[in-house]
């Protein structure tokens, strides 16, 4: 059982809902979140959590001589801190190369330099897409074929994890997870920007023809898995999260605008993302087997429901950021 992890990524949507779950279910661990607060993270994520369990460090997984000073002491660095979205990536790749390629390198470096067991927290992205009619899901033995700037950004970090384990024999575990939902996730993604603009009295905005499937999975199930590899998860393998809610993207909107109380076509159909993914597709087969893991969140619409009202709820949360997110999709035509 991991004593003194660092979190990197722990202000950011995934990241911090993995350390609440941890504070919450999993008191005898110490968690350092490392974070350097982008546009993406937001320190209000970890407010109130108990401070002798939850540090935070303020810093950029690029800068080693920061990790030099952090990591001795910790039995393990579980690394979600990325550029995590596409059409940001598709505007300016820069930035991902530097978090996501360069950033992991760093991490790897020194988790050799201290002898820390490493967890890579890696999307169903790297695999690109499949049709929408192909009877296959990905697996782990599917090919990296990544689409996007952001996802071959990951893809090349997920190989830096494979050779460091490979090579140097660090104790690495990689998780590839679909698409998560839930309570903190930035405006800028799919489900916060449709219910935060029909808060706002902005219509919604789809993508091409609304037929792109994403496999949904709540942001709590997502923290259980990464948990139960930690710590029973094979040294060298990799697990692939998902819980079986491949939906495409305008069945989606439509729950949204039912729960909202919108007439089903108050959206406004926008330019598509260039070379949009259609389908992604997790099979969990190894993870359930291997190590039990199951779901708790198996009803979409109901998981749905709560992360709409938390939206609601928590206006000021979000209203900083949205108009900055508006005016940069109107920009691009989205
Ligand atoms: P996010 O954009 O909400 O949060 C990213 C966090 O990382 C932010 O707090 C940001 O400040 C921090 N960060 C970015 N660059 C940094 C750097 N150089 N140094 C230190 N901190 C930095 O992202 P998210 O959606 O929570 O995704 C987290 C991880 O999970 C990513 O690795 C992403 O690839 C992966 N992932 C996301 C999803 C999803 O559906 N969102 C699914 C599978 C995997
Ligand atoms: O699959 C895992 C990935 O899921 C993670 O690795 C990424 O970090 C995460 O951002 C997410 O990537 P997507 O590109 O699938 O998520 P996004 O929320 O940007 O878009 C979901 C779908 O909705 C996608 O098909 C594009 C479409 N879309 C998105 C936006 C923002 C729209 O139709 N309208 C929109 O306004």
């Amino acid at each position: 059982m991991p004593k003194n992890i660092i979190v990197t990524g722990g202000c950011g949507f995934i990241g911090s809902n993995f350390v609440h779950y941890v504070a919450k279910n999993h008191p005898e661990t110490h968690v350092t979140v490392l974070d350097a607060l982008t546009y993406a993270g937001n320190i209000e994520n970890i407010k109130g959590l108990p401070a002798d369990r939850v540090e935070f460090v303020h810093g950029n997984i690029c800068d080693a001589e920061l990790l030099d000073k952090i990591v001795p002491g910790h039995d393990a660095i579980v690394h979600y801190a990325a550029e995590s979205h596409n059409d940001n990536s598709i505007a300016d790749p820069e930035p991902f190369i530097q978090s996501n390629i360069v950033g992991t390198y760093r991490l790897l470096e020194a988790a050799r330099k201290y002898d820390v067991r490493y967890h890579q927290i890696s999307t169903d992205e790297v695999y690109g897409d499949l049709a929408l009619d192909d009877s296959h899901r990905f697996t782990p033995e599917s090919p990296y074929r990544p689409s996007s700037p952001y996802s071959s950004s990951k893809a090349s970090a997920d190989m830096l994890v494979r050779a460091w384990h490979r090579t140097y024999g660090l104790k690495t575990t990689i998780s590839n997870c679909s698409n998560n939902y839930g309570p903190y996730q930035h405006v800028e993604k799919f489900i916060p920007r449709q219910v935060t603009n029909i808060l706002d009295g902005i219509r919604p905005k789809l993508y091409g023809n609304g037929l792109n499937v994403r496999d949904w999975i709540h942001t709590e199930d997502h923290s259980s898995a990464v948990w139960a590899i930690l710590t029973k998860g094979r040294i060298g393998e990799t697990y692939l999260i998902g819980a079986n809610g491949e939906r495409n993207n305008l069945d989606v909107l439509h729950d949204i605008l039912r729960v909202m109380g919108q007439p089903e076509d108050a959206f406004d159909w926008v330019r598509d993302r260039p070379g949009h993914d259609r389908r992604y597709a997790i099979d969990p087969t190894k993870l359930m087997t291997e190590l039990g893991w199951k779901p708790k969140h198996t009803d979409f619409e109901s998981g749905l429901k709560q992360t709409i009202q938390w939206y609601t709820d928590n206006e000021d949360w979000w209203r900083p950021a949205k108009a900055a997110t508006e005016a940069k999709y109107k920009k691009q035509g989205q």
